[in-house]
């Protein structure tokens, strides 16, 4: 047995699960569902979400992978001294496996249309010709897989390279740097004429527009977000040293986590409402939207093309931790496989995620529950394969590992008090399992049928 693979530093892990965190889901999938679900009233569910729910099952996949020190497919059975338990990790694996199958497919898009830019084809059209291009682009069965492997090779490459000089390292210059230039973006669309209501729409919570579909999608969003559920902060932690705080690290990624989705917002809405776009434009907001909004800009294509190298990192970052989790359940911790494994894993996923990438072309009438093969991907992932996983999480920490081990593993590099541990207890207990059995009943269609009582 090889020794176990460590972070450099506490910051690196600290960016490493941040940038896991910060993705798509902040970045693409925030400002749409935000849009489409009511703006400021989403935000603050989200908010609320986050903190309640989110939080506890953080802290409690650090707690299990910190102690373990071991891979998700063993983490857990080791704890609970039952191997039987492991099956919570694979399932963790299997759903980061296909995760990433179609993750990949926008990370492709992200890359084919900084290729657009660069190539000088993404300028001076209206924003329905820019609703167009982005459709034929991503109908193209060629461009489309050749970047989504392109994607792909990049992630193995650098998480081939292990934790230190791979995702840490990568993790600490592409973290800082989307901040920074997320900061910029965000001045520039604040600059705009009218972009207040933009802001207004953001952060004034109108209740009227909630419905309960966006109650739940708040709900999804607050977990995909994290990556929570699937093992990937558990097995980030099992790299960690027993000095590290957890509770800090947890609260500093939410920070960061809500500071970006909060940045993207800020950086789309003000754009959307100063040139009259509706701002529920669906998951075509970024790709169709942006570049309208950028081009009324100076140097809007530059800044364009900057928000899209950081929605690329942020990509990347992400990709990273799906593609890990699965290098560590194979590799069991030994480096020397690290290599092989990663290229081997890695290949795989760009093969099973062809499909998916085909389905916005060629393969669109490929159609089962009248969803596309990435509609479906996406459906089981996100709506059944991480909330199962996450409330698989929060029962086995809050009852199968005793109370007091716990608390003995979160003391160590911290100095949490007991009342702020028994409240994300009682939460991971009771109100985390409840919520995501709401999500549940709303994947099987059946909260509109229990709504209907009431
Ligand atoms: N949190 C990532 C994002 O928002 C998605 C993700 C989910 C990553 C689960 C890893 C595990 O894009």
């Amino acid at each position: 047995m090889s020794q176990q693979e460590q972070w450099r530093s506490k910051i690196g892990f600290v960016l490493a699960a941040a940038g896991s965190a910060i993705g798509l889901g902040a970045i693409w999938k925030f400002p749409y569902v935000a849009g489409t679900g009511g703006g400021g009233a989403f935000l603050l569910l989200f908010l609320v979400f986050t903190l309640v729910l989110g939080m506890p099952l953080l802290l409690g996949e650090f707690m299990i992978g910190r102690k373990s020190q071991s891979d998700p497919t063993q983490a857990y059975g080791k704890l609970a001294s039952n191997k039987k338990w492991n099956f919570i990790g694979k399932i963790g694996v299997f759903t980061s496996f296909i995760l990433l199958s179609f993750y990949s497919v926008v990370g492709g898009w992200i890359l084919l249309y900084i290729v657009q830019i660069l190539s000088g084809g993404l300028s001076g059209l209206t924003q329905d010709q820019y609703g167009e291009l982005f459709g034929e682009m991503i109908s193209n069965p060629y461009s489309t897989v050749a970047a989504q492997l392109a994607f792909m090779l990049i992630t193995i490459f650098v998480v081939s390279k292990g934790i230190q000089k791979g995702i840490e390292l990568a993790s600490k210059v592409m973290m800082p740097a989307l901040l920074v230039l997320f900061l910029i973006i965000v001045i520039r669309s604040l600059s705009l004429d009218g972009a207040l209501e933009g802001v207004k729409f953001l952060l004034v919570p109108d209740f009227s527009k909630l419905t309960s579909e966006s109650i739940l999608f708040a709900l999804g969003q607050a977990f995909f977000t994290l990556s929570l559920g699937v093992s990937v902060m558990l097995t980030y932690a099992s790299y960690l040293p027993k000095t590290q705080n957890l509770p800090q690290s947890a609260i500093s990624i939410i920070i960061l986590n809500i500071v970006i989705a909060l940045l993207a917002g800020l950086a789309i809405f003000p754009g959307v409402f100063s040139f009259g776009i509706e701002p529920n434009a669906g998951p075509v907001l970024i790709f169709s939207v942006l570049p309208a909004v950028f081009e009324h800009m100076p140097f809007g294509m530059l800044f364009f093309l900057a928000f899209l190298l950081l929605f690329l990192f942020a990509a990347f970052t992400s990709a990273f931790s799906m593609i890990e989790i699965i290098v560590a359940a194979v590799t069991k911790n030994d480096s020397s496989k690290r290599k092989k494994s990663t290229w081997f894993i890695g290949i795989s996923i760009f093969i099973v995620g062809v499909p998916s990438c085909l389905s916005y072309g060629v393969l669109a009438d490929v159609q089962l529950f009248n969803k596309t093969i990435f509609d479906l991907m996406d459906f089981a992932v996100s709506n059944i394969l991480m909330p199962l996983g996450a409330l698989l999480i929060a029962i086995f920490v809050s009852r199968i590992i005793s109370k007091e081990e716990l608390f003995a593993e979160l003391k160590q590099g911290s100095n949490v008090g007991y009342v702020f541990f028994s409240f994300c207890y009682f939460l991971l207990k009771y109100v985390v399992p409840i919520a995501i059995i709401v999500v549940f009943l709303d994947a099987a269609g059946l909260s509109a049928w229990i709504l209907t009582f009431f």
